[in-house]
Formats: C-alpha cells, structure tokens, sequence
C-alpha cells in the first residue's frame, strides 16, 4: 500500500508539473483527488485491512491527499496570476504616447480652382448645369456646327464609344443641352470632365473645362469682353494684363482666344509662356445663328456669347506647376500642399 501511495504522489506531482492551465490542472485534481478519483479508491481500500494497519495507511493517505491538495491549489492560483499578469501586459496602454494626429482631407487642387470658378460667375448672377461624359455626336459635333466631314473635329482627337456616342471632348455641348429646354435669357456655366486622346506635359486624356454662356436680346461682344475681364481680374487679380485674340470655333463668330500676361515671368518671356510674355487661357466668341438654329431660337431675337476654360491650365499657371500630369497621380506628398 505505501509503495502504491508513493508512486501515485509521484505521478500526480509530475502531471502536475507539466500542466500549462487552469484546466489542465482542475482535471488532474478530479482524476486523482476527485469522488472517483485514484487517491478515493486507495481510501476504499481500507476497509480490507486489519485495524492497526488500516490507522497507519489511513494517515498516510490523508497526508497524500491534503499535500496534493495544496499542490494543485497553489499551482492553479499562481497559473491564474500569471495568466493576469500576461494579459495586463500584453492590454497595457501607453497612455504617455502623444495622440495620432488625424490629417484632415482637402479639394484637390483641380476642384478648388473649380469652385472658385463658379463663385465668381454665380456673383454674377451665373447658374451651374451639367451634361453627361458619354455624349451624343450630335450634341459634341453636330449642333455646335460641326458637322461629320467638318476639319475642325481633327482640332479633337475623340475617343468614340460608337458611331454616334462618344467621350466628350469638350464642356460645350452642355450649352446645346440647356438651350433646347429652356428659353433666353440665359446666364450658364458648366464645369465638368472632358476627354480627347492626348497625353504629354501639358496634356492629358482626361480633364476639366467650364463652359459658360448668356443668351438674351442683345447681348454683345462687349458683354463678353466686359464679363471675361472681370473674371480673369478675380481669379488673377486686378492688375492683370488681358487680351483678345482674333481665332476661330465652329461654333462662335467672331471668335477669340483670351490671353493673360504670363504670371511666371511677368512678361518678360519664359518656358511657361514660350517666351512670348502671353498665356493662353480661354477661348470665346459670339454664338453662331447655326447653333440656335439646331435649338430653335430665333438668331434675330437672340444673340449670346460662349466661352470655354480649362482648368487644369488654370490650376498649373496659379500654384505654378510645369507638369500636368502631377495632378491626377494622387501623389499625396503632392496633393497636401494644396
Ligand atoms: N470648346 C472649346 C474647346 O474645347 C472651347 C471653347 C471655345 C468654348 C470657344 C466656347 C467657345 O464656348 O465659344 O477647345
């Protein structure tokens, strides 16, 4: 019996030590200490013996016992403070830390330059209209004047999605789609994406213009040159040096091209203005009586003048960037300085 009752103290306290939870040790008290456990079938056992030797093993299993007893206690609690403690550690919040700062979004530079667009032509009593990306032929081409063989649809390498459905090329198709809804007098501007097959520092295949029109009795060449002044002086300033070009649109006649004075060099001539000391920056002219013709407005009644920006050009000429295609890699290194 006392052979038995070493071995299995011996057994139990090498389970014991190798147990690695709780668990583990709570099924080695039950398998030893429990009802049915090793320890409770030597105890049973005693009833066999004589008196004198059942006292001796009596004590020395209840010794057995309550030594085990104190082994798994012990064990499990310090499992139990150890598994705190490694969980206290592992939870633990440095809360000497600075905070991580959260950097707030921002307009892309091309939307700011919009907006601001906008707010300048909406002080003068402008309203904002939008047409769709993938557009009719018929409005990008055929309205404005440009009919299928016509040369000046070279001035626009198109990128066609049918016979008849293309990318737009430009916002002016825009000015079609206001006026065959509604009648003078008109006061518009349409910004929006464009798209043409071109691609190098000053170009890319996807960018954005605002159009603008106004259409009403009488409106004059000098109401284009008197509203495009006071545009390029907001966005510019004031002592911006303005010209008017002769040139020519389908669409427009007479027709001009608008230039500013190179705000690089002043003047003086550098790589932004090829040296001429101008910047090209818009293009206008007055309505065609071919193009309301296509939206039924009586070109005796009405007359308006159009003009086209781009904006990526405007964009580039006010942060003074040389490559447009800076502005659509979402280089954030780039786009957080605006
Ligand atoms: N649509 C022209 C372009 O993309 C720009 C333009 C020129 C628009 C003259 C106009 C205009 O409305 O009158 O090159």
């Amino acid at each position: 019996m006392s052979a038995r009752l070493e071995k299995l103290a011996s057994e139990a306290l090498g389970e014991l030590s190798g147990a690695s939870s709780i668990d583990a040790v709570l099924q080695l008290k039950t398998r030893y200490l429990g009802r049915k456990g090793e320890v409770t079938a030597l105890l049973k056992e005693l009833g066999s013996l004589s008196p004198e030797e059942r006292k001796k093993a009596g004590e020395a299993i209840n010794t057995v016992k309550a030594s085990l007893e104190e082994a798994f206690d012990e064990k499990a609690a310090a499992l139990e403070a150890g598994g705190r403690a490694a969980r206290l550690q592992k939870e633990r919040i440095d809360i000497t830390l600075p905070g991580r700062s959260v950097r707030p979004g921002r307009m892309h530079p091309v939307t700011q330059v919009m907006e601001e667009i906008e707010e300048i032509f909406s002080g003068l009593g402008f309203d904002v209209a939008e047409g769709p990306e993938v557009e009719l032929d018929y409005y990008n081409f055929e309205a404005l004047n440009l009919p299928k063989d016509h040369p000046a649809r070279d001035m626009q390498d198109t990128f066609y999605v049918s016979d008849e459905v293309l990318l737009r090329t430009h916002t002016s198709p825009v000015q079609i789609r206001v006026m065959e809804k509604e009648r003078p007098p008109l006061r518009v501007i349409a910004p929006g994406t464009v798209y043409r097959r071109d691609s190098d520092i000053t170009h890319t295949p996807m960018f954005h213009q605002v159009e603008g029109f106004m259409v009403d009795k009488g409106v004059t060449f000098s109401n284009l040159k008197g509203v495009l002044t006071h545009f390029l002086h907001s966005l510019f300033g004031d002592k911006t040096d303005i010209r008017f070009r002769t040139s020519f649109f389908p669409f427009t006649e007479p027709s001009a091209e608008v230039d500013i004075r190179c705000v690089i060099c002043g003047g003086s001539g550098c790589r932004v203005c090829k040296g001429s000391g101008w910047i090209e920056i818009l293009g206008a002219g007055m309505i065609r009586p071919e193009v309301f013709k296509f939206v039924k407005y009586d070109p005796e009644e009405f007359t308006g003048f159009a003009f086209g920006i781009g904006i990526e050009r405007i964009a580039m000429l006010k942060y003074g960037m040389d490559d447009i295609r800076m502005l659509f890699e979402n280089d954030l290194r780039f786009l957080r300085q605006f």
